[in-house]
């Protein structure tokens, strides 16, 4: 049987959509983009794993809670759901399968700021930054230092890594490394000529991978989407911004960060002005998605200074997308490899969701959550049309799989 890139990923896409509808998860139907709509205060946005936590913050927020506090508490339901494994406990892990967390947070009313990086064994990373902001002389803490410091401060430690993500993780080791999995002695040895980087130029096909995916455990319902995770390591990340009825804004962004990174990477999460910023004066923003590639362009600040110069928030998140894909010279081919989502506020309350590509795979749009009154998913404005790629390509563009 062949099996098209296309076909083998929307079939994973299924997989994905039936464990979600097992898991009895409230699945909303994704709007259009809004751009356009009359600004409303209190508002929150966020990423589209915010969405089920939406409704009590906004809750909080109108009531006069503080803007950081609705963001935190928004963030904070990712960064505990054992099956968000981009987020908090059940991220994915680094490269040897430790999970190492990054967050930082703005307060707009006091414009104070905390960030935290690569820290271990820490679930509520996006809290432990507005730690650091709160209790330190310092804005960033990273590494054992802030594991330390986390422990200081009264947070729990505890092992991050559930059993899937480990399995997952395992998946990832076996099919990408020569000397995990079935060696010369192993009755399955042949196993390893099957699809390996010596016989097809390095695409895993799918027959092996279901094969490695049976023999370390996972179950059949969940194999889709490990294998999904091992072709196509996520840069998944929770960002979350508020903006009170006086006018006050905050925002925070929190991730496990790329999966199978190498250990010590830090993404754009944790970086003031890349994965999240926040200006009283203009508003808030922040990213999800290719971290390196955000980094560069320092991309919420940059927004902000696009709003603050009289920018629309969809014009300002536009912007940073064309310039990013100026960086490769416009071309499609590097540029399908990279994807990120802004979630953009201004003070006012007008807001954009803008990404690089409509989705990262056809049928799964980028979304952006709002609630302003109404809680909704909206699909985001995207710089190009169709789905990303992955970086790297495990299995090439285009390429039958068998
Ligand atoms: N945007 C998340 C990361 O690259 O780590």
């Amino acid at each position: 049987m062949t099996l098209s890139r296309r076909d083998f990923m929307s079939g994973l896409a299924l997989g994905a959509a039936a464990t979600t509808a097992a898991g009895a998860r409230a699945v909303p139907e994704i709007e259009a983009a809004q751009p356009l709509r009359a600004p409303r205060r209190p508002l929150i946005v966020a990423a589209g794993n915010g969405f089920p936590y939406l409704e009590e913050a906004y809750g909080f927020l109108r009531d006069g809670g503080d803007s950081l506090e609705a963001a935190l508490r928004v963030v904070r339901g990712p960064e505990d759901d054992p099956e968000d494994d981009s987020v908090g406990l059940g991220g994915l892990p680094n490269e040897e399968g430790v999970v190492e967390l990054d967050a930082c947070c703005m307060h707009g009313p006091t414009r104070r700021a905390g960030a935290v990086g690569g820290v271990r064994n820490i679930r509520s990373v996006a809290r432990l930054a507005r730690e650091v902001m709160l209790h330190t002389a310092h804005v960033m803490l990273v590494g054992e230092g802030a594991e330390r410091f986390a422990v200081a401060r009264g947070f729990q430690r505890e092992n991050l890594l559930t059993d899937a993500s480990r399995r997952t993780w395992l998946l990832w080791k076996e099919a990408h490394s020569d000397w995990w999995g079935p060696g010369l002695a192993d009755p399955a040895w042949r196993e390893r000529f099957r699809g390996s980087p010596r016989t097809d130029g390095g695409s895993p096909p799918a027959a092996r991978l279901r094969a490695l995916a049976a023999g370390l455990g996972i179950p059949p319902a969940q194999q889709d989407a490990a294998i999904d995770r091992v072709l196509r390591p996520p840069t998944g990340t929770v960002h979350c911004s508020a903006l009170a009825a006086n006018g006050d804004v905050s925002g925070c962004t929190t991730t496990s960060g790329l999966a199978w990174k190498l250990p010590g990477r830090l993404g754009d999460s944790p970086i003031i002005g890349a994965g999240c910023y926040c200006d009283p004066d203009v508003g808030s923003a922040g990213a999800t998605g290719s971290g390196e590639e955000n980094i560069k362009i320092v991309g919420a600040h940059t927004i902000l200074e696009n709003m603050r110069r009289g920018m629309t928030p969809l014009e300002a998140g536009m912007d940073v997308l064309r310039r990013i894909a100026h960086h490769y010279g416009g071309a499609q081919e590097r540029l399908q490899f990279l994807d990120i989502t802004y979630y953009v506020l201004r003070k006012d309350g007008a807001y954009a969701g803008v990404s690089m590509w409509t989705g990262y795979e056809p049928g799964r749009p980028h979304t952006i959550a709002v609630h302003d009154g109404s809680r909704r998913l909206e699909k985001t404005t995207s710089l190009f049309e169709g789905a990303s790629a992955y970086w790297p390509p495990t299995v090439a563009p285009g390429r039958d799989q068998t």
